[in-house]
């Protein structure tokens, strides 16, 4: 507790005022407390105000007070998950605190992880004019649960994407005397929610952002475009958060969405290789942990082609002539023997500092996203051989940064929109250059020339893939 904090009284101590309450005045009360309690130090300083903070401590209301009915449980359940949260002022920290608070029937359930978490809160009381503050410990204790007997599980509707007509020609050569040039997209996390009320599904990833990574992409036509995952959200399909309604039945139309995104890349010529991200692998999870049956189950006519319920089959990225690298994180490609791009598994709070880990295990220079944030920075090692140079590069994201409409354990967040390009040399060094590319609120400066996002993204998004609700309207009473 930090100096000069008042700890918040005992049941006992409270119990025991109210009593000589009854009876007798706040300073008479608070005289025979300090003699009572005289050997706990907290209650003579408590005390020392006498009657002011002896009455806000009885009187004030039960909520703050720490007994009685002050704490906040909540419990939801979705499926085989759910989770049990305890916000109190009692001093409560351990699993067993929240699993009574909160009634779990350990029958039923078992625990899968929980967190305990305490801080410190300031509140007043007082006449105006004469306040006190007074620190009080806030708990929480949260706990994620699965269900010991699984229940039958309701599958989203989601059915693969189809190609409607031939892309243009495929891998083109790269120029001659040229090194291959490389744009590198991080993050979209395409996905939805659900507005109850319209039907509108306002989107997680940004359009405008989409749209001017492939502006790009028609204005440099590079030889090789990499996804560096996380392109779908998936958040009907995690086991993390408790899934919100607003998710169901978003999954389709994302599938959609991105499809029809992707197309336009393929329609460059480049040669696609697609990342597996975690946000993918969120199908991969749900798919092993509730119905293993599932796992792997791909037509009878064709045991070579991609498991039905899998983001290649889904995507149709076969027929888009795109690569899928599986799974979550190990999938990588070296696009030289220099530099290697993956989906990345460290994302740190502060800017910079995701780089900064990643170069302390560095033998290699590399590309990654996850962290959502755009981030460069190098590192030179001393081997025998001579000095190593060794660069690392997060490429940011293009899903929105508007406070909660990603879902996310965090609330403003940190995150920078961007992707990158670049040129990488096949043979001789293996030398590389890569170039991140912030985007400002759908627009960028991309090589002296200010590109701007389209206007009517939404309507031809809704266009495209036939699903009307990509359009905002209002519902007339
Ligand atoms: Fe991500
Ligand atoms: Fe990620």
């Amino acid at each position: 507790m930090a100096a000069g904090a008042r700890k918040p009284w005992s049941t006992a101590e409270r119990a025991r005022a109210r009593e000589i309450l009854k009876t007798e005045t706040y300073s008479v009360t608070a005289d025979i407390l300090n003699r009572e309690f005289w050997q706990d130090a907290q209650i003579r300083t408590k005390l020392s105000v006498r009657g002011q903070v002896l009455h806000n401590h009885i009187d004030r209301p039960a909520e703050i007070q720490g007994d009685g009915p002050k704490e906040k449980t909540e419990f939801a359940e979705e499926g085989n998950y759910a989770t049990a949260e305890l916000k109190t002022l009692k001093n409560a920290t351990t699993l067993n605190d929240l699993l009574e608070a909160c009634e779990v029937d350990l029958d039923i359930w078992e625990v899968d992880k929980w967190v305990a978490n305490k801080w410190p809160v300031t509140m007043k009381f007082g006449a105006k004019g004469d306040e006190e503050a007074v620190q009080i410990q806030q708990y929480q204790i949260k706990a994620w649960l699965i269900r010991k007997v699984p229940i039958k599980h309701e599958w989203p509707v989601v059915q693969p994407v189809k190609l409607s007509r031939p892309l243009t020609p495929r891998f083109k050569p790269a120029r001659q005397g040229h090194p291959p040039t490389v744009l590198i997209i991080p993050d979209s996390q395409n996905g939805y929610w659900r507005d109850m009320r319209t039907g509108y599904l306002k989107p997680m990833h940004d359009r405008r952002a989409w749209d001017l990574v492939l502006q790009v992409a028609h204005r440099i036509k590079p030889d090789r475009i990499v996804l560096l995952g996380d392109m779908l959200d998936l958040s009907e399909w995690t086991d993390k958060f408790v899934k919100s309604p607003e998710f169901y039945f978003t999954t389709q139309v994302a599938l959609k969405e991105l499809f029809w995104w992707l197309t336009q890349l393929a329609d460059t010529g480049a040669q696609i290789d697609y990342l597996e991200g975690n946000h993918e692998n969120r199908l991969w999870r749900a798919i092993v942990k509730n119905m293993i049956a599932g796992y792997q189950l791909n037509p009878a006519n064709q045991p070579d082609a991609p498991a039905a319920m899998s983001v290649e089959n889904l995507l149709s990225l076969k027929d888009l002539g795109i690569q899928y690298h599986k799974p979550y994180p190990g999938a990588h490609i070296w696009l030289n023997d220099n530099l290697r791009v993956s989906h990345g598994d460290v994302a740190r709070k502060r800017s910079g500092a995701t780089v900064k880990e990643m170069l302390q295990d560095a033998r290699n220079s590399e590309v990654a996203a996850h962290s959502h944030r755009l981030e460069m920075a190098g590192i030179t090692v001393h081997p025998h051989k001579g000095p190593r140079t060794y660069v690392v590069y997060n490429l940011g994201t293009l899903a929105r940064q508007e406070q909660g409409v990603v879902p996310s354990s965090g609330g403003r967040q940190n995150w920078q929109q961007g992707f990158g390009t670049g040129w990488y040399q096949i043979g001789g060094d293996h030398l590389f250059e890569i170039y991140p590319h912030p985007i400002y609120g759908g627009q960028i400066m991309y090589q002296g020339c200010l590109l701007k996002a389209r206007q009517n993204l939404s309507q031809l998004a809704a266009e495209a893939t036939g699903v009307a609700e990509l359009v905002k309207h209002e519902v007339t009473e």
